[in-house]
């Protein structure tokens, strides 16, 4: 089979889609990977060359190797990607130590994955082991609302995670460990890689201080939806925030509790402060 036709690759294309048409992906804003199952990668090897050289990914991935994976380019832009998948998006595979990548598809008029490729592919490392191989994409996007947030609650995870708890029932549902935060780095190298990556193994989301947020999950509807619930409630937050400082009421911690045994979710006492 063409790996276009691939039901992964489609999947893949539209989820870019989607991301732009929420307007999360101005310019080559965000990036996305997909960890590819060996039975997708059999079914599209005939479609794949192997003769692009070895090049260094930045850090280590031991946990990974030999595994493929697809990925946006660097540079290409979010909204052309439906437009021309080869064109802006690629397969690579890792070596067997986990230390290069090679292009076996894709970005047919050149390029190369994404420049957040460190940090993509030590999320995936982390969140394979955490989810025993459940987790296979790790997306990055620059939510407007999100970003906001940033500038104006303290950088730590528990007043994130509650806040924007707060702001919408279904978030502590949706991601019940909570979020991280990372304080403003240099993108695009393997530091910051180590950052989000420690937090990864705690939490799916990871947020990137004055730039955007890393979400990861075991599909592209999980993950997606996880990016889309916590940009709403970080909306809701802006809009609440904008029309007074201060909240005439909201959910309490005793609400969480009572929320976490009826929906059978464990949340951390360590985001149940009193204020
Ligand atoms: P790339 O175009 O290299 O994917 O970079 C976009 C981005 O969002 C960097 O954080
Ligand atoms: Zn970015």
């Amino acid at each position: 089979m063409k790996a276009l036709e691939a039901e992964f690759v489609k999947g893949f294309v539209r989820m870019c889609s989607d991301g732009w048409e929420q307007g999360w992906h101005e310019r080559n804003g965000g990036n996305l990977s997909y960890r590819i199952k060996e039975e997708e990668i059999q079914s599209i090897k005939k479609d794949l060359k192997f003769d692009a050289p070895w090049q260094e990914i930045g850090t280590s991935v031991p946990q990974l190797a030999k595994e493929f994976f697809l990925v946006t380019g660097s540079g290409k832009f979010m909204r052309n990607v439906p437009l021309d998948p080869e064109a802006n998006i690629c397969i690579v595979e890792l070596d067997d130590k986990g230390e290069k990548f090679r292009i076996v598809w894709g970005l047919v008029n050149g390029g190369r994955p994404t420049s957040e490729l460190p940090t993509h592919l030590m999320n995936h490392e982390v969140k394979k082991i955490a989810s025993g191989g459940k987790h296979r994409v790790i997306y990055h996007a620059h939510c407007t609302n999100l970003i906001a947030l940033t500038f104006v609650l303290p950088l730590k995870d528990e007043v994130f995670t509650r806040e924007l708890w707060e702001s919408a029932t279904e978030c502590p549902v949706v991601f019940p460990a909570g979020v991280g935060v990372v304080e403003w780095m240099v993108p695009g190298g393997k530091d910051i890689a180590v950052a989000t990556s420690r937090l990864m193994k705690k939490y799916d989301v990871a947020v990137w201080a004055h730039h955007g947020l890393f979400c990861s999950g075991e599909d592209f509807d999980i993950t997606f939806g996880l990016m889309h619930t916590v940009e709403k409630a970080a909306e809701i937050l802006v809009k609440v925030l904008s029309i007074r400082p201060d909240k005439l009421q909201t959910i309490e911690p005793e609400g969480f509790r009572q929320l976490a045994r009826d929906f059978k979710v464990t949340l951390p006492e360590e985001f149940l402060y009193n204020k």
